[in-house]
Parts: C-alpha cells; structure tokens; sequence
C-alpha cells in the first residue's frame, strides 16, 4: 500500500514508479483519495524527471482503463485512424477519412475541439448545416458500417482520467511534457480501438512542437507506445511554418477540404494528405492509390455519405461572412515566408478558435492565403482576406499579422517535400 506523498517525493526525487503505483494512484484519484493538488504536484514532478518506457506503458494503461475501449470488430473491415497534433489550416483530416474509407478501411475518428490557434476538426465539420458530432458508441459504429468512416467527439467514457489530467496540465504549466502528451494522445486513441493509427507530427513555428528534435521524440514516444498497446503504429513529422492550404478557419476549410475531394485541392495539402493515406493504406494492408480514389469520386461520395449519416446536408450553402478586409503586400517582389501562427492566431482572434473551452466559434470567420510562399506579388496587391462577423474584431487579427509576410527580391526555394520524415516502429 502506498500513497499520495511517497510517489510525488519518489518522483521529485527521480526515481521510477512501479506498475502498481502508478495503478493504484489512478484508481485512487478516480475515487477522489487522491486531491488534484497532489495529482498536480506530480504531474510537476514528472514534467522535469519524466517517465521511462516501462512507466509510461503503465501510465497510458491506466488511463485507457480508467474508461471503455470500443469494441469495433463487428465491422469485418481493417480499422486505421489518423491523428494531427494540430498545425494552420489543418484540414487533413476532413479529406482523408473518407478518402481512406473509399479505398477499403474503416476510418473511426473521434476528434477534439480545437484550443487556441490550432483549429478543431469538430468545430471545421459544425459549420455544416445540421452536422451532428455528439455520437453514441452505437451510433458511431452504425455510421461507420454505413459510411465507413466517421468524425466524432471522444465520449465521457473514453479516457476519462486525461481529461481530469488534460485540465489540470492546462493550469499548472505542465501540458509540454512529452510523456505527459504522448500518453494522453494514445490513451484516447487506443481506447477508440483502431487496429492501426498514423500520427502527424507537425513541426514549425505554428505548431505544438517548434523543433524537430523535440517533434521526432514525441513520434517515436508515440509509435512505441500503440505497438506496446497493439496498435500498429506510424508517424510522419511533417513542416507548419506556413498554414496549409488556402484557407483558415472552419466553413472555408470544409470549402477547401470539399474541393480536394472534388480533386481540386492545392499543392501542399495534397502532399500532405496523400502522404498519410498511402502510410494508413499500407498499415491498414491495402494496396489501393488514394489518388484515383478521388480522381474516380469514390472519395467525395464516401464524404457526403458520412456528412448525411452524421445529420449534416453536405449541398447546403455554408455560412458566410458579413465583414471582410484584405492585407496587401507592401512592395513588389516574392512572398518568401507567411508565418502560420501569426495567421493562425488572427484566424483565432477573428471567431474561428476559441479562448476557453466552453466558449462558441464562429462557422463564417476566418482567413483566405490568397498568395502563398514562392508566389509573385505586386505592391498593393492583396495577399490576405480576413473574415468575420464581427468587425470590431478586424483590429485585434490586423496586430496579429505584423510582421507575418515576408517580401523580398529572390524567388525562394520551393521544399522538396512538406513531408520531413516517416517514423516507423
Ligand atoms: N493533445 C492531447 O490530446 N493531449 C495533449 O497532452 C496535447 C495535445
């Protein structure tokens, strides 16, 4: 028998915490023996000591334990699902869920709203009229047998103790832990019981993790941790210094995401998508190209099935915004660099994100990259649109964006490729 005090001083002091701890402090703290000031003050503790492999599978094992695990069998298909550690304009996952479904995988998303800069998936597909994300275990393999593919909320019961731990890191300075981030996101995706997962990484000034090296450990935490819970795992780390696409917010993104399907997406989502479909293809064994799944409408068909099957009318006219105003280039010359978290956060600041977690977006605000890194521009001309419904809020998103373009004499070097790297276990 232990307690509270011993194992925050066992780990304050670098010592490791054996299996049974680690479960008897989970179960303790579901009874509420355990205060969250003590929960906190270990979650410090493990923040500068960390947690090795044997403490972290123990750790994530208890937080799956702490509620269900679907049970997705039933649907006689492979099972792969996809997880975004968040970028600017991050559509992806709009376009690959039933991208991958059309080629033969049953693609079971369950999603979270978005926090800050980084958009929410749920938040992108409510801007559909009628679209439904709150779904019951049964309703959600339903959809998937009938779509195959579905995006919903985590339920309460999925991992219940992240999100207790999600909202005590939230307030104690602890959330860049990477055992901490590595064992809430694989705890949750675990216990959604895909057979396959592939995880994308993002690195760059818009995203979580700014370097690569701390992006490639998170990966290869991660990747270790779905094999050691039997979840076929891969990640590929993948650059977000620029946002996305064209379009930032919610509806624009389902514009964008829409027009992908229809196999008019740009350059760089596509590359991004089709990267991580070919990886969730080859984990889920099916020899399929993702590129004629949406050249044959095979893609586009699977999204309005399961836009329909979740209540939304994928044909009504999404919102738009009452307000918009443009950002100009200051001179002429190459577009050399359009931070994606400056744009992100004006995104935000227009309605798109939210502050707190309780707090409403808007479907409508939002901003158009109508140029893009390596494009050619000419003073005066615009290089961003900023929309809103709400145009006190234009001055906010216009301080946001000083300083975020970048214009200079030479054309800049296009990337070989968004794609960084492929972390396989
Ligand atoms: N996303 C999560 O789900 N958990 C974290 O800890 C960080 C990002």
């Amino acid at each position: 028998m232990t307690d509270a005090v011993t194992l925050i001083q066992a780990k304050r002091d670098g010592r490791r915490l054996a299996d049974d701890d680690i479960r008897w402090l989970f179960g303790a703290y579901a009874d509420n023996q355990v205060a969250d000031e003590q929960m906190s003050a270990l979650l410090m503790a493990i923040y500068f000591q960390g947690l090795d492999s044997r403490e972290l599978r123990t750790w994530t094992a208890a937080m799956i334990d702490s509620g269900d695990r679907l049970d997705l069998s039933e649907l006689g298909k492979p099972t792969v699902d996809k997880h975004s550690t968040g970028g600017v304009g991050d559509k992806v996952s709009l376009i690959l869920a039933p991208l991958v479904a059309a080629c033969g995988a049953a693609v079971p998303q369950l999603s979270g709203r978005g926090l800050g800069h980084t958009g929410g998936t749920l938040d992108k597909l409510e801007a559909i009229p009628g679209f439904r994300s709150s779904l019951t275990p049964r309703e959600t393999i339903d959809i998937l047998k009938a779509a195959g593919c579905v995006i919903a909320a985590a339920g309460p019961g999925l991992a219940p103790a992240d999100r207790r731990l999600y909202a005590l890191r939230d307030v104690t300075g602890t959330v860049e832990s990477i055992p901490l981030i590595a064992s809430s996101i694989m705890s949750k995706k675990i216990a959604e019981g895909t057979d396959a997962l592939v995880l994308d990484v993002k690195v760059g000034t818009g995203a979580f993790m700014k370097s690569y090296d701390r992006a490639k450990e998170l990966a290869e935490t991660m990747v270790a941790l779905g094999a050691e819970h039997n979840v076929t795992t891969a990640a590929l780390l993948t650059s977000m210094d620029t946002p996305l696409g064209r379009a930032v917010g919610n509806g624009v993104e389902v514009e964008e995401s829409v027009a992908a399907l229809q196999g008019n997406g740009p350059d760089d989502l596509m590359q991004v998508t089709i990267a991580l479909a070919e990886q969730m293809l080859a984990l889920a064994g099916l020899e399929k190209d993702p590129r004629e799944a949406i050249a044959s409408g095979a893609a586009y068909a699977a999204y309005q099935r399961m836009i329909r099957a979740q209540g939304g009318d994928p044909d009504a006219p999404l919102p738009q915004a009452r307000h918009t105003k443009e950002l100009s280039a200051s001179q002429d010359g190459w577009l050399t660099r359009l931070d994606a978290l400056q744009v992100g956060v004006a995104a935000w600041r227009l309605g798109a994100g939210r502050e707190r977690k309780e707090d409403p977006v808007s479907a409508a605000a939002g901003i158009i990259c109508l140029a893009k890194p390596g494009d050619r521009v000419a003073k005066g001309q615009p290089v961003l649109e900023l929309r809103t419904d709400d145009a006190a809020r234009f001055d906010a998103a216009m301080a946001a964006l000083d300083g975020a373009m970048t214009i200079g004499e030479h054309q800049p070097q296009a990337p070989a490729s968004l794609v960084i790297e492929h972390v396989v276990g």
